[in-house]
């Protein structure tokens, strides 16, 4: 199989994917995906009775799984048609990443700073037979040179400044979305695209709570990022 089973979507999923949709902000094909994909099995057993409240929900290294609503609104804006290569920085339990391969990305490349978190990532998705999705364990804010470029980058954990070698492995027309950290209690999603003539075009997606970014890319450097709009 290469994606997730189309198993029938509880009642509680369906009520989920139902307030998901009443804004009408969300894509109809990322309503579809979130359908499909059963994020009580990417939870901790404590934890699975709350799959589908809009709430992020702890899976253990202080790390959690992104609240429905953010996932909803990351996968809108990435604009998959179908057949897209992504890479996710952040893959936590993968529940986002099976997401993303339901709806329509052709494959995920999903590196995860804590290997546990990974390890059980990769037998996750095994056991719910989404194929398509390469799990690894590193700094993602490297990204994945040997595998770029990539159609669409997620990064899911929230960064001071947007690590330099993600835009390097875009695509031309590729797109990318992170939370950007603004203060000790908001952060803020971006989508980051290249523009024709050159550089890069920043649209403010909205406020947000995200775990912070690890790694080498998780520390403002030495001489500032340029800030968004003007990179
Ligand atoms: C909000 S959680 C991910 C949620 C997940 N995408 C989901 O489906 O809900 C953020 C994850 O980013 C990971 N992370 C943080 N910094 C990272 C880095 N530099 N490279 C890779 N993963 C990182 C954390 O360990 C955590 O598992």
């Amino acid at each position: 199989m290469t994606g997730p089973p189309a198993t029938v979507p509880s009642a509680a999923r369906r009520a989920m994917v139902a307030r998901l949709a009443a804004p009408g902000d969300v894509a109809p094909s990322v309503l579809r995906a979130m359908a499909q994909v059963p994020r009580e099995d990417f939870l901790p057993s404590a934890w699975r009775g709350a799959a589908y409240q809009d709430r992020a929900v702890p899976i253990g290294h202080g790390q959690s799984c992104s609240q429905p609503q953010i996932v909803a609104a990351v996968v809108t804006a990435l604009r998959l048609a179908g057949g897209e290569r992504v890479l996710e920085v952040g893959l936590g339990c993968g529940y986002q990443a099976a997401v993303l391969r339901a709806a329509g990305a052709a494959s995920v490349v999903g590196i995860e700073w804590v290997p546990a978190l990974a390890e059980s990532a990769r037998a996750t998705l095994e056991r719910l037979h989404v194929g398509g999705i390469e799990v690894r364990v590193g700094d993602g804010g490297l990204g994945a040179p040997d595998r770029a470029p990539f159609d669409a980058i997620v990064v899911s954990a929230a960064a001071p400044w947007l690590p330099p070698p993600l835009l390097a492995q875009l695509t031309s027309r590729g797109r990318l979305v992170l939370p950007l950290r603004e203060g000790p209690e908001l952060d803020r999603l971006w989508l980051v695209r290249r523009r024709p003539g050159g550089g890069w075009d920043w649209e403010p997606l909205g406020p947000c709570r995200f775990v912070p970014l690890l790694g080498g890319f998780g520390t403002v450097p030495e001489s500032p990022p340029p800030a968004p709009g003007t990179a």
